[in-house]
């Protein structure tokens, strides 16, 4: 099958949104936490990306939505610290449904049944129920006008994770955190390991040609 530029514009509205969506293949799922004066909010997020190891900055991309309130944007801005809580299996369902258009007053962590949790004094919201979690401040915020879309920079401050799914060379194992990966806006996935090859020098790489 062939979409060109011209095939893809001329595609049913949500048809080119789920293609769109789907084709980078599959993305990390997590949960922002943020709170405001009077609420706490939670939302799910799958463009959460590593930008940098020292600093060790992250960022994510926001769609401002004109007729809708941003509510996770507002309060990263108004409170400089917000959480990112990697998503298992065992509650991904509540998860997906934070992503409904819920008012101002309605916290997503009580609709949606997933536990506040507060650690090392830190003023954002962690999910009880997540494996891996970081405590976030935030650094900047990038408009990017070809796309209409916010990335959102912000420096990790603060890690936890289950002491299983960490090994001794730092590397975080994600099957053991039975973390999922999503694609698009609406598929979940389970994630399974396959290898772990050493640096890539040139001197090392295997002689693929006479296999
Ligand atoms: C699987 C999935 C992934 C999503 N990823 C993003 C994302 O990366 N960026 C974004 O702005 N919204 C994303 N959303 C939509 C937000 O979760 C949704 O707009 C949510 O209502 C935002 O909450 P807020 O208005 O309280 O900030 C995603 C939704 C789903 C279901």
């Amino acid at each position: 099958m062939h979409f060109s530029n011209e095939d893809i514009q001329n595609l049913p509205r949500i048809k080119r949104l789920n293609l769109i969506n789907s084709v980078t293949g599959v993305k990390p799922a997590n949960l922002i936490g943020t709170r405001c004066k009077e609420n706490t909010n939670l939302a799910i997020i799958s463009s959460v990306v590593h930008l940098s190891t020292n600093p060790p900055l992250l960022s994510f991309m926001l769609r401002p939505d004109h007729k809708v309130r941003r509510h996770t944007y507002e309060n990263i801005k108004a409170e400089g610290f917000f959480t990112i809580n990697s998503i298992s299996d065992s509650f991904v369902e509540k998860a997906h449904y934070t992503s409904a258009k819920f008012d101002r007053e309605v916290s997503e962590f009580q609709q949606c049944n997933l536990t506040e949790e507060y650690l090392s004094d830190f003023k954002a919201p962690f999910v009880k129920e997540s494996a891996l979690k970081l405590g976030m401040s935030y650094v900047e915020s990038i408009f990017i006008d070809s796309s209409n879309t916010v990335m959102v920079v912000a420096r990790i401050e603060q890690i936890y994770i289950a002491e299983q799914a960490i090994n001794n060379d730092g590397l975080v194992d994600l099957e053991v955190l039975n973390a999922i990966g999503i694609s698009g806006l609406n598929s979940y996935y389970k994630l399974k390991k396959l290898a772990d090859y050493p640096y890539a020098r040139v001197d090392d790489v295997p002689d693929f040609l006479s296999k």
